[in-house]
């Protein structure tokens, strides 16, 4: 028995494997760190809990339409028009079962054999194999450290080609935590202008987690002309801590908005109807606790930032936004380890840093863009103190 083409065309995603590997770690009794899940450790919002709660009692328990509730349509249109001044109606919006089903969604529901996608790198780990899985060929564009992980204009226009589907922009970003600014975001803009038949995906996941004042934009909003080839994705995950409620959601053009609703009724029908009623409350809900976490979540990069750019050989820039950094180390490639292993690959180093230093982060390789590190900070303090100090020691016994 063999399994399809399609799914040997895909990797299991990295994040997740490392997220078990340190399950098991701990299961096993020992004191491993685990900087790797990209998921915010606040509690979901007691009054988004009490919603849920209420939604069960009231019955909301059945079957809904298919891409999402009169309601939280109606909710993600206020949303998008309030926070990013964008204009859709109710049937231009999405409701899907997470943010990466919103992917999953719009890329298998456009994407012929031979598409092209260009995914800036480094990228989340589901861009690119979402697009093999569909039949698409990524294309990468590499953005490093020196350019602040963004990519240019320039480097943009030249890796369009005619048979160019989509493009993916997402900021702030997973895995580096960069944000792109209004005028950067104009700028790219404009050379999609001269590119007609390329659709455009906003990833906007981490728009609430921006840091020392930074101004959210998206695509849509700055470059109106675009807003018919974009599809703005967002969702409750990472600005809610709802990662395990499972809803994501977009706004675009009506054509893509339908496609994607005829995939999802052959496949996972309606997302779950108590999270949707969460998110109803989530979204229509006071905002201002958005800003403390924030706030905390900036302490915590400042101090993680700082402790790493410590290390000899270690360059790690400062994001604008998410709970990631990502330092690259290309100084210390090259270097043995006090038990003799040559540090040769980040995959190595991650090893390493697990093995003897019980830390547990995931290794740039998986997206895309080497040799470096994806930590995320979204623990506390005196822990993340404790494996950035590992991670220092670790690195000072290399040779
Ligand atoms: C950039 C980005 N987009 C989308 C998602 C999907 O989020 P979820 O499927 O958990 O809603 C993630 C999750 O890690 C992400 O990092």
């Amino acid at each position: 028995m063999q399994t399809s083409a399609a799914l040997n065309r895909i990797q299991p995603s990295a994040t997740l494997a490392m997220t078990s590997r340190v399950l098991d770690l701990k299961r096993q009794g020992i004191d491993v760190i685990g900087l790797g899940a990209g998921e915010p450790d606040f509690d979901t919002p007691d009054f988004v809990k009490e919603a849920a709660i209420e939604a069960i009692r009231k019955g909301a328990t059945k079957y809904t339409n298919v891409d999402g509730t009169a309601e939280l349509k109606a909710a993600i249109v206020a949303k998008f028009a309030r926070e990013n001044g964008l204009t859709y109606a109710e049937n231009q919006i999405s409701v899907n079962s997470g943010g990466k089903h919103t992917l999953f969604n719009a890329f298998c529901a456009t994407i012929d054999a031979g598409d092209e996608v260009i995914v800036p790198a480094p990228y989340w780990v589901s861009y690119p194999d979402v697009v093999e899985f569909a039949g698409g060929k990524p294309v990468f564009i590499s953005a490093g450290a020196e350019q602040g992980y963004k990519i240019k204009p320039e480097q943009l226009e030249a890796a369009i080609t005619a048979k160019t589907k989509w493009v993916v922009l997402n900021s702030p970003s997973n895995p580096t935590g960069a944000a792109y600014s209004a005028d950067e975001l104009r700028a790219l803009g404009q050379v999609l202008e001269r590119h007609p038949h390329v659709l455009i995906y906003a990833d906007d996941m981490y728009e609430h987690i921006l840091y020392d004042g930074f101004e959210f934009a998206t695509i849509a909003q700055v470059c109106p002309s675009l807003i018919d080839r974009t599809l703005t994705a967002n969702g409750v995950s990472k600005a809610y801590a709802m990662t395990g409620w499972r809803i994501g959601y977009a706004g675009g053009p009506q054509w893509l908005i339908k496609a994607m609703g005829k995939l999802q009724s052959q496949s996972t029908s309606n997302p779950c109807s108590i999270s949707q009623a969460a998110s109803v409350a989530a979204l229509n809900g006071d905002q201002s606790f958005l800003k403390d976490r924030a706030a905390a979540f900036q302490k915590r990069r400042d101090l993680v930032v700082g402790m790493l750019n410590e290390i000899e050989g270690m360059n790690c820039p400062t994001p604008e936004g998410a709970f990631y950094v990502y330092p690259e180390f290309s100084a210390l490639i090259g270097k043995t380890t006090p038990k003799g292993v040559v540090i040769d690959t980040d995959e190595t180093m991650i090893g390493y840093l697990l093995d003897e230093a019980k830390v547990a982060a995931v290794h740039g390789a998986a997206f895309g863009f080497s040799p470096a590190l994806r930590i995320s900070y979204a623990t506390s303090e005196s822990i993340l103190t404790e494996a950035c100090s590992r991670i220092q020691q670790a690195c000072k016994a290399l040779r």
